[in-house]
């Protein structure tokens, strides 16, 4: 194969692989390849793909299909979550040059190296010492930039293969994510969401996530702080006083649950129960009265009847989320759940799935509207569709559209005007007064 040049990254699943995308790029072009935006284009093309459910792996085999099509000669490095799953097996399935697992990317450069002079590229190891210390330094992001500041998971809910693909629960150094933080927004971020499988259970000595936002809420030029995905179990006191003290932290909060009834909860090994859950959101929302609650969801857990489904209708009936993520049930090889008896039929979740989504759109709908007329920030993302207009966000993480909105990394006071079942309209508050 000849020496690969240019490359491009594809980042499936979560917002860590988001992360993990950036970070490898960072490191390719430290090794001197250019990023190119076209995979088309691409010496190398980088999949950097998620396991969660059986789809998102399909995927990943029909992508390298097509990419194998497309550009024999071109190198097909697999990353992330199914890299770490699969292992050597996508080499013999699918015959791929490059596997690197999302604790060993730091070294895709050289692998990649290996796999062009016809060496065996894999690494899928789990080192102690974090990839972190071994990657480039942050140099240029957008307004609103993610930091990963802690990864893996130790919870092992029986349906789920984070455990298994990410590891152990890991806590990155204070020192170093205050660093970094620093280095995002010098390098343009004004808004950070800290990142983690289980980000609430991230720790340092005797310091909690909240701690941890009460002190990036000092780095000057830091004007947003969100955190994503949190576990119930780890709503600490600290972290939950900080949402109430902290005026940079945003009143957003993702807690999944997952299901509303006890009984599929502990066939889920979610360790708390519905009325656990409830009493955290009370607690959030006593702290922070205009807090967005966001959730995920499963339905169709083996052995879930209708009247425990019921239960999850009641339970987002009770908290009315502004948004949620829901799922039908997806059985991975590996899983406790995946042998379980009384699988369900999958039009059985269809139906429910399609039920639970109509209330929680009608809930999203519902907080929409209650956002028009009010006055908010709104941090400028990007541009939209037509001239002039501007995409950003809300304090609540809605989508709000600015016709003639001011420049992408602006943060501005808007007037909400229209809303819509996913986003919001908006005119800036100086205009809006004229
Ligand atoms: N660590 C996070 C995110 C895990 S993955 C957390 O615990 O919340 C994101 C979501 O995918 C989960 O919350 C769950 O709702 C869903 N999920 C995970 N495994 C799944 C499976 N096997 N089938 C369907 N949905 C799944
Ligand atoms: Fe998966 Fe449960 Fe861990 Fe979340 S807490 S990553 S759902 S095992
Ligand atoms: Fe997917 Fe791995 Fe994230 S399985 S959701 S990419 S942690």
């Amino acid at each position: 194969m000849a020496t690969p040049k240019t490359f491009h990254v594809k980042s499936f699943g979560c917002q860590m692989n988001v992360y993990d995308g950036e970070r490898m790029a960072e490191a390719m072009a430290a090794s001197g390849y250019a990023s190119v935006a076209s995979e088309r284009d691409a010496d190398v093309v980088v999949l950097n793909t998620c396991h969660i459910r059986e789809k998102a792996t399909e995927k990943v085999y029909s992508d390298i299909g097509r990419l194998r099509k497309g550009k024999p000669n071109q190198m097909i490095a697999v990353a992330g979550c199914v890299a770490q799953a699969e292992g050597a097996e996508i080499v013999r399935r699918a015959k791929v040059d490059v596997v690197v697992g999302p604790q060993a990317y730091h070294n895709l450069p050289r692998l990649v190296a290996d796999a062009a002079r016809g060496a065996p590229a894999l690494d899928t190891n789990m080192p102690l010492l974090s990839k972190f210390g071994a990657l480039p330094a942050r140099r240029r992001v957008g307004p609103s930039a993610f930091l990963t500041v802690q990864e893996g998971c130790d919870k092992f809910c029986t349906y789920c293969v984070v455990p298994y693909t990410r590891g152990a629960e890991v806590s990155r150094p204070f020192d170093a994510i205050v660093e970094e933080a620093r280095a995002l927004v010098g390098a343009g971020a004004q808004e950070i969401t800290l990142l983690g499988q289980n980000v609430n259970a991230w720790s340092d000595g005797d310091r909690d996530l909240g701690a941890l936002i009460r002190v990036l809420d000092r780095v000057p030029g830091l004007s947003r702080i969100r955190y994503t995905t949190s576990h119930p179990n780890d709503m600490t006191e600290g972290l939950i006083d900080a949402h109430r003290d902290v005026e940079s932290l945003m009143p957003f909060l993702h807690l999944p649950v997952q299901s509303g009834n006890d009984r599929i909860l502990r066939a889920m090994n979610r360790s708390h129960t519905r009325d656990s859950y409830l009493r955290i959101i009370d607690r959030v929302r006593a702290a922070r009265p205009d807090i967005a609650l966001s959730g995920d969801f499963i339905v169709g857990f083996p052995g879930e009847t209708e009247a425990e489904f019921a239960d999850t209708l009641s339970l987002v009936d009770e908290v009315a989320h502004a948004s949620a993520f829901s799922f039908k049930y997806s059985p991975r090889a590996g899983t406790p759940a995946a042998t379980m008896p009384d699988q369900i039929a999958p039009e059985v979740m269809t139906e429910r799935l399609a039920r639970l989504q109509e209330r929680l759109a009608r809930d999203q709908a519902a907080f929409n509207r209650a956002t028009v007329g009010k006055r908010c920030e709104v941090l400028v993302e990007r541009t939209g569709k037509l001239p002039g207009q501007m995409l950003g966000k809300s304090p609540w993480l809605q989508s709000v559209l600015l016709e003639n909105g001011p420049p992408v990394g602006t943060l501005v006071e808007v007037e909400i005007t229209a809303a819509g079942p996913n986003s919001l309209t908006g005119v800036p508050a100086l205009s809006a007064a004229a």
